[in-house]
């Protein structure tokens, strides 16, 4: 039955496309979000930039609705953002024919493409109302919108939108008020991303050089000072002279960096090349000096509005080690961060965008978890089971018996409830293991991420533990701040505490995900120890799972010991008894086993 009322309920889709990478989708109906999902997870393709057709097809079908019932749609991305600001790229700089024609086809790419997407839209939608917004005002609303607070001062940050890099805003009530702007080439986020490919990582690698630079020193930290700083007009100035952004753009060839940074910290990393000190060094200053800038732009927020209720958004605003400066070095209590704050949240932003600014809604939605993705019953499990005719067992006690078998060593596929939004893994789509013993993370990378060593794993802790294993009074139920584990428990959680004693823990609450709590409450019933290991369920390159055959395949396809999914668990050593009747060969180690309970110390 759909969830909709036939008349009543206002349809609002939001949609998240045309940034060029993690469209997706998201509905309101009613005043209730009933659906949230990133293309990536249904078409399996990492950070899928696709018009997110899928994601439109899973909000329709979980609102058991079709198109013509959809009232408004809003994209958060518009083909007129800062129009003047982009032409005038063509004359910027080189003016060879060659670099003329080709900044030409980018900015056609760049309004045609979105202006292809609203056609779509209207095709789709014949009854709705069709809204462009600005994609930084799209990011800001999924933070403000989302959040819990009234009033609040507002950061979003990013690579790039139509042509603005970064936004301060005011939220209130209803509205956001724009209060400043930052424009291409001046972009923090493009900035990070040029020293990640210069430290020898592809787009979107990021995160790593966050886990690098946990391992060095900040010794070029005078350096950074001078490419990068806080500036109270244009929220912050990146030195050209070092930051090449034009070839992101497809404007100019090369590499995103000029010859000055290798002047300054010696020739890039290649990917094949060993990761040394120098690099580690590099990463940390990068790291030091974003983390200075950042609080400082927060602070001068804050302090000019008057509101020390922060929202942040954008795709920077995934840094965790930069969130949590803020938070520290600021005193600021109330941060909030949606879990998908990259582009992966734009959706969400323009639905609630649309609910909210255009509706002038005040009342919030109640955004108090991650989980708005795809959910499967028990009988919708066990029918894909019976498709690939595997063997399973239906559990009665699921958070016993798992705990039990973390305790046991076991590492574990945990498959619940409806699939998270955004990159982290929040106990829905998770590997999870014991995170006591500081050979589990090497297991874990060995046998089933394949990723690279020096990247941490994380913990999910009980919220009502989170500040006597760290050093974080306040919840981080999106793993969005990495604060310090306390210092008497580094011994004893090796798994998950980094090489310079952080960890990015996932705040549990027994509302948001009864289940996982559960489940971890029995772990620290068994142990003592209130948190697990909890890693993306995925292997290396490819989006989380999402559907049961996505996660029966990883799970075939890697060493994992269980998949739980539903009530139901399932073991790689399954039922053999008819071989036994017809072939006398010997069995392998093993696998000779019909399925039964596991067995777990
Ligand atoms: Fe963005």
């Amino acid at each position: 039955m759909s969830p909709v009322s036939p008349d009543n309920d206002r349809i609002i889709l939001g949609l998240g496309c045309s940034s060029g990478h993690d469209s997706g989708a998201s509905l309101i109906a009613g005043g209730r979000l009933l659906a949230a999902i990133e293309e990536e997870r249904l078409t399996r393709k990492k950070h899928d930039s696709d018009f997110p057709m899928q994601s439109i097809r899973f909000c329709l079908d979980r609102a058991g609705i079709s198109g013509d019932r959809v009232d408004q749609v809003v994209i958060g991305w518009t083909p007129r953002g800062h129009y003047l600001k982009k032409a005038g790229i063509l004359v910027h700089k080189s003016m060879s024919p060659r670099v003329m024609r080709r900044k030409a086809a980018f900015l056609r790419n760049l309004h045609y493409g979105t202006l292809n997407d609203g056609r779509t839209v209207r095709m789709l939608f014949p009854n709705a109302s069709v809204h462009f917004i600005e994609h930084h005002m799209a990011h800001a609303a999924s933070s403000f919108y989302a959040s819990p607070f009234d009033r609040a001062s507002i950061l979003s940050l990013d690579g790039r939108g139509e042509w603005s890099t970064g936004l301060l805003g005011l939220g209130d009530g209803s509205g956001i008020v724009k209060i400043r702007e930052s424009f291409w080439p001046q972009s923090l986020g493009l900035l990070y991303l040029a020293f990640t490919r210069y430290l020898g990582f592809g787009n979107h690698d990021e995160y790593k050089v966050m886990g690098l630079a946990a391992y060095g020193e900040p010794v070029h930290l005078d350096e950074m000072r001078k490419i990068f700083r806080f500036d109270p007009e244009t929220i912050f100035h990146v030195d050209t002279a070092y930051i090449q952004h034009q070839s992101y753009s497809g404007c100019a060839k090369g590499d995103y960096w000029t010859s000055l940074v290798e002047k300054t910290f010696g020739p890039p990393r290649k990917d094949s090349q060993e990761i040394t000190r120098t690099h580690m060094d590099i990463a940390c200053s990068l790291q030091a000096r974003l983390n200075e800038v950042g609080v400082e732009i927060a602070g001068n927020l804050v302090q000019s509005t008057g509101i020390d209720n922060l929202c942040l958004a954008g795709g920077v605003c995934l840094n965790g080690v930069m969130n949590y400066q803020i938070h520290k070095q600021l005193s600021l209590d109330n941060i909030y961060i949606q879990p998908a704050s990259n582009d992966g949240g734009v959706s969400l932003g323009a639905a609630l965008y649309g609910y909210h600014a255009i509706g002038g809604n005040r009342e919030k939605i109640g955004f108090d978890h991650a989980y708005w993705g795809s959910g499967f019953t028990n009988e919708e499990i066990e029918q894909e089971l019976g498709n690939y005719r595997i063997a399973a067992r239906r559990l009665a006690d699921v958070p016993g018996t798992v705990a039990r078998l973390l305790v046991d060593g076991k590492i574990i596929g945990w498959f619940q409830g409806r699939s998270e939004l955004g990159p982290r893994a929040l106990g829905s789509r998770s590997i999870i293991a014991d995170p006591r013993p500081a050979e589990n993370k090497d297991i874990v990378n060995a046998r089933i991420k394949f990723r690279e060593e020096f990247r941490p794993f994380a913990p999910s802790v009980m919220e009502e533990h989170c500040a006597e294993w760290f050093d974080l009074d306040i919840s981080s139920p999106y793993m969005l701040m990495i604060p310090t584990v306390r210092e008497d428990k580094r011994g004893i959680i090796q798994a998950v505490t980094h090489v310079d004693g952080t960890a990015r823990p996932q705040t549990v609450s027994r509302t948001a995900n009864p289940r996982y709590h559960a489940l971890i409450e029995e772990f620290y019933r068994l142990t003592g120890c209130p948190l697990i290991l909890n890693t993306s369920f995925n292997v290396k390159g490819e989006p989380i799972v999402d559907s049961p055959a996505d996660a029966l395949r990883c799970f075939f396809s890697t060493g994992l010991d269980y998949l739980v999914m539903g009530d139901f668990i399932i073991s790689k050593s399954m039922v053999y008894d008819e071989i036994d009747g017809i072939d006398k060969g010997e069995s392998a180690r093993g696998v000779g086993a019909t399925a039964r309970e596991p067995e777990a110390g």
